[in-house]
């Protein structure tokens, strides 16, 4: 049987009140700060670097390293931006975090600031998130009254100030130089990298720009040490980590799990996704939010890790698990998933501003029966001058939300390539007419 999962980021989660200030440290909040506080600032990004913590925000990358890239001798200030903006479609973890545990976020954020020399800390929440920006912010004033933020943290020489800032509701806000250029109050276009925002971030000062739970995982690692944490994961992706699962599962939800947790035992296991809907079969999984490529039932017994995942061309991603039924048409469901990139797209890009809504004009014609032949390598072709597909990560455009158009394009098609065409053949979608979505009129 799966081992349980040790609940690093969910331990408070379902306690009474957990997101205050009295709670949080009732249930030993803040320990990990004063234990960080009497080591040096290096010990603390050495920690951290050993416990292989990974960057839940999507592309995995090692956060104790991202920490050391920021120079130690720029006379320039130095911030943290905490990145809550959370839209990747089928991710919904990082709410969760802001809403049952804020000051776990803070109090990484804390030790994380002391690390790098930071003195000013901003967290940018997307723009729907109102509850949980403002029980971020009543958070905010706890820590302040309890001297834990303001000029000295814990009565000791180092002071931090933390902002907590609205997006507009723009996913693009979400890619973390976009997410910098909303921070300076601009629209938010990536920039090009390099140079990466470490170096030239915020107000062109050193910056890291961490997810929600990447930081919030950071306090359990001082607490328990960087080996415990290390031992818990894989060879070269430490800890636990949250899933979002949503879809065709008998219990959607967010779960924290082993790195060794399958797709398929995810959606099985009675802890988490309880199996399918009664007399429903896997057709297809989205392993790490709408960005992923598709897997297809025969690919899930692959461990929800970023190395795993990155060894069959896939990615682990944000952690959102989107699991589709035998009921469900795949040319619709790229169509969903490319009209939201669409919609988001910035149009700095030619490939990503024209091809994204190309693609997905194409898809509305092969859904309704009016695809021709020659449409779907139409597709592909528009897919391949977005991204080539594979190697993952190698996109003509200046961020990676162009990738997120080919990759779903390039493995929706290489995978069920016959749906596609029978969708041209028979002149209609063999699922049927159903205007509102793939689900409702089926179930109902
Ligand atoms: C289009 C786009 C949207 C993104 N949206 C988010 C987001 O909402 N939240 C997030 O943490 N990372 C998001 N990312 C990833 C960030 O650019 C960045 O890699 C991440 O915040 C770094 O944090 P981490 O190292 O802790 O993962 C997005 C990336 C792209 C290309």
């Amino acid at each position: 049987m799966l081992p349980a999962a040790e609940k690093v980021i969910t331990r408070n989660w379902g306690k009474p009140d957990s997101w205050t200030l009295e709670a949080y440290r009732a249930n030993g909040g803040y320990r990990s700060l004063e234990k960080a506080l009497g080591m040096t600032p290096q010990a603390v990004t050495d920690e951290v670097k050993k416990s292989n913590l990974r960057g839940r925000g999507g592309a995995g990358f090692p956060t104790g390293m991202k920490w050391s890239f920021v120079p130690k001798d720029s006379p320039k200030p130095k911030y943290l931006a905490v990145n809550a903006d959370e839209s990747e479609p089928g991710t919904f973890k990082d709410r969760y975090i802001l809403e049952n545990d804020p000051h776990m976020l803070l109090e990484g954020v804390t030790i994380a600031a002391f690390a790098l020399g930071v003195r000013t800390a901003y967290v940018y929440a997307r723009g729907e998130f109102k509850f949980q920006a403002e029980r971020l912010q009543r958070a905010v004033e706890e820590a302040y009254q309890a001297g834990i933020l303001g000029p000295t943290v814990l009565g000791k020489p180092f002071g931090l100030d933390v902002f907590v800032v609205r997006g507009a509701g723009a996913y693009i806000c979400g890619e973390e130089t976009g997410m910098l250029e909303s921070l300076e109050g601009k629209k938010g276009w990536p920039r090009l990298k390099p140079p990466f925002p470490a170096v030239v971030g915020l107000f062109g000062s050193p910056t890291v720009v961490n997810n929600v739970e990447t930081i919030a995982s950071v306090p359990t690692i001082i607490e328990r040490g960087a080996a415990w944490y290390a031992g818990l994961g894989t060879e070269k992706s430490g800890g636990t980590r949250l899933i979002c699962l949503s879809g065709s599962v008998n219990r959607p939800g967010v779960f924290e799990i082993t790195l060794q947790t399958t797709v398929r035992q995810l959606i099985e296991d009675e802890r988490y996704g309880q199996g399918m809907p009664a007399g429903r079969k896997v057709k297809a999984v989205i392993p790490g939010g709408s960005s992923a490529p598709v897997l297809a039932a025969h690919e899930i017994d692959v461990e929800l890790e970023f190395e795993a995942l990155k060894k069959i061309d896939n990615m682990a991603g944000s952690g959102g698990v989107i699991v589709m039924d035998d009921t469900t048409c795949m040319v619709r469901s790229l169509w969903r998933v490319i009209r939201f990139y669409a919609e988001e797209s910035c149009g700095q890009c030619t490939p990503c501003r024209e091809g994204a809504p190309w693609a997905a004009r194409l898809l509305r014609k092969l859904e309704e029966g009016r695809g021709e032949p020659e449409d779907l390598e139409i597709l592909l072709h528009v897919a391949h001058s977005i991204a080539p597909f594979p190697p993952i990560g190698l996109g003509n455009t200046i961020c990676a939300l162009g990738d997120s158009v080919a990759l779903p394009i390039h493995s929706f098609v290489a995978r069920f390539r016959e749906e596609f065409e029978a969708h041209i053949s028979q002149h209609r979608c063999p699922f049927g007419d159903r205007p509102w979505g793939h689900y409702g009129a089926l179930r109902a």
